[in-house]
């Protein structure tokens, strides 16, 4: 199924095998990409034997990492080159022709904060994907460092400017996806583990899978729920419905996670689940922004940056879509925010009553492929007023 689909959408007659031998006789490959009948593409069709050299015949010690949608391994190529392959769990044709519609799509996008693609093969039962190998890993190690992991073997914590720029970073990848490519890409799953790291700490915003490509003129969606509990925007954990705010949501709960270092949804004594949007609004209301800060900062943080970004992210988790930031918005937040507050600094954030953050939630719709359990949720709203 999935040949044929990457046949259709990649305008190919051959088969894959065939195209991708044809592609390995090609030295020069990888700097002109696939071309077929005129057609650049920027990804590559590796081989399976290739891939399982690369990876040491997908060696346990080569693991990186697993998810909701297979396992990662680490592997290098012939040349020399680091990569991680995704190596998918088995998928249904449906899913199939969705995976490769997105591939030929998303292997287009291209963008400093986005992880791209590098390639895939698909054969058999065999479903690789293929990206640059990410050396710093993914936020999420560097926020929540494994309990059993020894302190000589974890990141040392990310400092205050650091944090900023990683913010401004995956911010300009999410509003790149909203607003450039074509058609606009809605992640539908941000969160720390899809935010990777490269050697320079530039974050690239990944993961795709969950992607949902809104065609123009359309604002929003409905689908099966996807995604992570804590991250989930209530509109959509409700009735499914999604639009690029959903993702908005999923960024404001990122970026308290990036200055508090909690997670998106703590276990509170008694088992009551509490998300991170509940924790920080009563602070924000009663201006406690240093309590806010990730005691690992130990107080090296610049208090009208890290107020700014708060404020940004608790307009980003409002529980009404309608009233958060586009992502375009949240770029120009967040730069202000690096310059000390910028335009914003006569500005505060104030809470206002909002019918539906009263309401209980409860997910009604279909969510398989929700990580995590649901719970009624209580989120706040808010309003950038001028300081008197
Ligand atoms: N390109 C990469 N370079 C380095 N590490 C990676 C790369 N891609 C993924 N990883 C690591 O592999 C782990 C698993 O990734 P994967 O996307 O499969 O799952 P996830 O993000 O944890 O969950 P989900 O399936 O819900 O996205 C990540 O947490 C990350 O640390
Ligand atoms: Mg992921």
């Amino acid at each position: 199924m999935i040949n044929q689909c990457l046949c259709c959408v990649a305008g190919s007659d051959s088969e894959p095998e065939a195209a991708a031998s044809r592609s390995r006789r090609n030295p020069s490959r990888s700097s002109r990409g696939n071309r077929k009948r005129g057609v650049e593409y920027p990804w590559e069709m590796y081989t399976l034997k290739e891939l399982l050299q690369a990876t040491n015949n997908f060696n346990d010690s080569n693991k990186l990492g697993e998810g909701g949608f297979g396992t990662v391994y680490w592997g290098r190529t012939s040349k020399g080159v680091e990569i991680a392959v995704k190596r998918l769990k088995a998928m249904t044709a449906k899913a199939e022709m969705e995976f490769a519609i997105e591939v030929e799509i998303l292997g287009r996008v291209r963008h400093r904060n986005l992880l791209s693609l590098r390639g895939f093969y698909a054969g058999g039962d065999e479903r690789l994907i293929v990206y640059d190998y990410m050396p710093n890993h993914s936020l999420l190690t560097h926020l929540h460092p494994h309990r059993g992991t020894p302190a000589s073997q974890q990141h040392p914590p990310l400092d205050w400017p650091r944090r900023l720029s990683i913010a401004l970073g995956a911010a300009q990848g999410l509003a790149y996806l909203h607003h450039e490519a074509s058609p606009h890409i809605i992640h539908r799953d941000i969160k720390a583990s899809n935010v990777l790291l490269d050697a320079d700490l530039v974050p690239k915003v990944a993961d795709f899978g969950f992607a949902k490509l809104i065609p123009e003129g359309v604002s929003h969606l409905t689908t099966r729920v996807k995604g992570t509990l804590g991250y989930l925007a209530p509109e959509y954990a409700m009735w499914g419905k999604v639009s690029e705010s959903c993702d908005v949501y999923s960024f404001g709960v990122l970026l308290l996670e990036l200055v508090s270092a909690r997670r998106p949804l703590e276990k509170l004594p008694g088992g009551v689940k509490r998300e991170i949007v509940q924790w920080a609004a009563p602070l924000v209301e009663r201006r406690k922004w240093e309590r806010l800060a990730d005691p690992r900062l130990a107080g090296r943080f610049d208090a009208a940056q890290l107020r700014a970004v708060v404020e940004t992210a608790m307009l980003c988790s409002q529980s009404n879509g309608e009233s958060r930031p586009t992502m375009a918005e949240v770029v120009d937040m967040l730069r202000f925010a690096g310059s000390g507050g910028g335009e914003r600094r006569n500005k505060e954030i104030v809470p206002v009553q909002d019918a539906a953050c009263s309401e209980d939630i409860t997910m009604t719709t279909d969510h398989d492929d929700v990580t995590g359990s649901t719970e009624p949720l209580d989120r706040g709203s808010w309003k950038l007023t001028t300081l008197r």
